[in-house]
């Protein structure tokens, strides 16, 4: 038994400082996980801490809605999104790493996905977004908004792309090095002139979700 404690507290310790360092680098030099770390953002073992249908629900995604997911990276979230909007929906998956998009048109050719027609790549950055403004029922965007060095242009771009009405989900998970508080998320969205609509989830894994518009 103490041995098993001794370890479990060496893997904390060691995940603690892995933080610690992290954060103090990112403050010096802002980076994004290479694409080489895809695959642990796509892990069975994330999808168990952070499961995507769960996630997908609490970002308001429906049947048929047209939806955008900024910094899809390897695409955790993208294959779940895709199969709630179903047929009549789409979603664009836009990500400013090409070899992050390969990643996961790879996983799309997998026998599994084959039936998915409805995603489409794009290769963008997330502070000018390629799309007409009032495009999309539902922006989402997942463990990426502290890791654009302008939030507030990116956040507004996400604004000026969405329906009026429609939703802005962001959604932070704690064993990111970027993790912010909710209420770190929330003066962000309003700052960018969202309107909160439900916070949902725990302290380590959240959905924030805005409004573009306020609700009557
Ligand atoms: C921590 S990863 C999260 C990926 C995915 N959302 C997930 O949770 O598995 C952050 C992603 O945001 C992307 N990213 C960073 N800056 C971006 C920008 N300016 N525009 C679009 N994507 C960006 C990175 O390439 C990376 O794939």
């Amino acid at each position: 038994m103490r041995v098993f404690t001794t370890i479990l507290l060496k893997i904390l310790g060691f995940f603690v400082l892995l933080q610690i360092a992290v954060r103090i680098i990112k403050r010096f030099y802002a980076f994004s996980p290479p694409a080489s770390m895809g695959f642990l953002l796509d892990s069975d073992f994330r999808k168990r801490l952070q499961p995507p249908d769960k996630l997908i629900k609490r970002s308001g995604i429906k049947e048929g809605m047209h939806i955008l997911e900024v910094g899809c990276g390897s695409g955790a979230f993208t294959i779940c999104a895709a199969r709630t909007s179903g047929i009549k929906g789409e979603v664009y998956a836009l990500d400013i790493q090409p070899r992050m998009l390969m990643q996961l048109k790879k996983k799309l050719s997998r026998p599994e996905n084959r039936d998915i027609k409805n995603i489409k790549l794009v290769e963008g950055d997330a502070h000018k977004l390629p799309f007409n403004d009032n495009s999309f029922d539902v922006v989402y965007t997942v463990t990426v908004l502290q890791e654009l060095p302008d939030q507030n242009r990116a956040l507004k771009e996400m604004k000026r792309v969405l329906k009026p009405g429609g939703v802005l989900a962001v959604s932070e998970f704690l064993p990111d090095p970027d993790y912010p508080l909710k209420s770190t998320t929330i003066r962000l969205g309003e700052e960018a002139g969202f309107f909160l609509d439900k916070v949902e989830g725990n302290l380590w894994n959240y959905t924030v979700r805005f409004k573009a518009q306020k609700s009557m």
